[in-house]
Parts: structure tokens; sequence; C-alpha cells
């Protein structure tokens, strides 16, 4: 058996799949990803990848052709007899509906595990899953990768003074606190009340946030009325600078329209999903995951502990 490492690069985010591959030192592996005449997505892999260690590089963003796009990819890498096949999902779509907290709705974020898992993975690992339970939906191995070494390299570079961390609602506390000890910053939080899944209500500011630097931290930015609303109350509370930090920027709708009108001065994101719309707004900052992502594929591969990843 050769294990040598196998990366190949979906369509979703082929620049971040460059990175890492050149993190790596490796050369993507060649695919031919492309299209029959009525729509439908037909992948094959060019290249030998028979008792291989094998990456797949794959976003899960809508629209769902990402999704089927690796789940073709997985299935195609096991007939062609890849030894370990690893679905590496920056983003993972679908994972809002995590339980069944109202009647008749599916737990989306579980089928998708479920197809993941069905279609030949061995292995995912995944960047900030929106909710810590999804990990358990598989019953393959799962390592989840959090953004924060990244987003705190940049945000203590930016030498702010008198820091609050605000969590804009109450399931980002966690993260909230992770980062506000490693700043040595106070913690805020906004109790947002959800009025529809698209849309949100914010209602109160728990904690002190006048003539506060804040940083606004979310795992993702989609409407971005989560954050926008946020941003408002902390204004008329007296917050001095207010920037916003998530991992995962899907900008829906007009997302980079209601980012560039709110009182927040800059949004740094990640590149874990593309980001090609500068013109629309000014203000984002996008940091590069492929040496977090890159390094733990390297050390998944050779067998290394990534506990280190984490710090
Ligand atoms: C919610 O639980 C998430 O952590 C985000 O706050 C939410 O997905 C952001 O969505 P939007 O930008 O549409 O308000």
């Amino acid at each position: 058996m050769n294990d040598e490492l196998k990366l190949i690069a979906g369509t979703a985010n082929p620049e971040l799949g460059r990175k890492i591959a050149s993190y790596l030192g490796v050369d993507l592996c060649q695919v031919e990803i492309g299209r029959f005449s009525d729509g439908e997505i037909k992948v094959r892999i060019e290249d030998n990848i028979r008792g291989r260690d094998v990456f797949i590089i794959q976003p899960t963003f809508a629209p769902a052709d990402n999704l089927l796009e690796l789940l073709l990819l997985i299935d195609a890498c096991c007939r062609a007899s890849a030894s370990r096949i690893t679905a590496v999902i920056p983003y993972y779509g679908y994972a809002r509906q995590d339980r069944k907290d109202q009647p008749r709705v599916p737990i989306s974020a579980k089928l998708v595990a479920n197809l993941i898992t069905k279609a030949g993975a061995n292995r995912v690992l995944a960047l900030e899953l929106h909710a810590a339970q999804i990990q358990g939906f598989f019953d393959i191995q799962l390592d989840n990768l959090f953004a924060a070494p990244v987003l705190l390299e940049y945000i203590q570079g930016k030498k702010l003074k008198n820091v609050t961390i605000v969590s804009p609602d109450v399931g980002g506390i966690k993260m909230g606190r992770a980062f506000a000890k490693r700043l040595g910053a106070n913690l805020a939080i906004v109790d947002k009340r959800r009025t529809t899944a698209d849309n949100s209500e914010v209602m109160n500011i728990i904690g002190e946030v006048a003539k506060s630097d804040i940083v606004i931290l979310d795992d993702i930015i989609s409407t971005a009325g989560t954050i926008t609303q946020a941003a408002e109350v902390l204004r008329k509370a007296g917050a001095r600078t207010i920037i916003a930090a998530a991992t995962h920027p899907v900008f829906s709708g007009d997302a980079l329209e209601k980012l560039e009108a709110s009182p927040i001065e800059e949004v740094i994101v990640t590149n874990s999903i593309p980001f090609r719309d500068g013109k629309r707004c000014s203000k984002i900052v996008v940091l590069d995951v492929s040496p977090l992502l890159g390094e733990a594929i390297r050390r998944i591969h050779t067998g290394e502990s990534i506990s280190i990843l984490f710090m």
C-alpha cells in the first residue's frame, strides 16, 4: 500500500484548496468536474488514488450542488480504492436545523452527516461547526477545528484598549468567553429573540459596553441581521469602536449593504467560504485558514495529535 497523501479540491472553494496544497507542498489531484447537458454534476478523478490517503476539500454552503459534488467525489474515491477518505468541510452547510424544536421539521444536520457517511467518507475535518453536538451525528471520526487562533492573532494585532467581547446571542457565550479570556477582555451578551428563521430582533445587553472597544463575535454572518442589530444597540449604549468577527462569511441577500451601512467599522471573516464581493462592502477583512486546515491535514495523515491547533 502507498499511503501518500492526495488532495482533491471541489469547485466550491478552489482557491482555498490551492492554498492548502501550497502549505502542504503537494499538487492538487487532477479531477474533472463538469456538467451533463441537463445540468447534472459529472466528476472523474484523473490521478491514480488506489491505496492513497485522500482528503477532499469542499465547503457545503448553498447551493446544494456543493454538497452533492462532495458526495460524488467521495463515491468516486471509494470506487477508485482510496485507502482512507477524509471530507475536509471548512463550512458545514445545513447545520442550522440541528434539533427537532418544532413539529414537522427535519434535523438537516443529521441528514447531511448520514449522506456523507453513507457516501463512504472515513472521517471528517470540519471548521467551527455551528453546534458542537453535530460531532455526535457522525459515527465516523470527526475533528472540529476552531478559527479562534486565526481570528485572535489578527484582533490582538489591533492593540485595542478596554475591549469587550460581545456575543450576539446566548449560543455564542462559550466562544465569547474563550476569546475574552485570551484577550483579557470583558464579556457582554446581546439577548436576541428570533422572530423567524431569517429574522432576528435584538432585545437587551447583558454586561457593560459603554466607552468600550467592542468585538462582536459570531460563527456565521448570513443575512447580517444579528450582527448589525447588535451593533446598533451597542452604539446606542455608548460603545466606542465596534468591529465584528465571524468564521463563516455566508453573506446572503443584502448582508453586505447592511454591514456597509452599519456602525461596524471592520468585519473580520475567514476564507472558509470564498468572498468575491469587495465592491459591495469595503469593511470586510478575510483571514486565511489554509495553514490551520493544512496543518490539521498533515497531522491526521501522519497520525500526530492535532490538539496543538486548538490553543
Ligand atoms: C445563530 O445561531 C448563529 O450563530 C448566527 O448568529 C446566525 O446564523 C447569523 O445569522 P444572520 O446573519 O442571518 O442574522
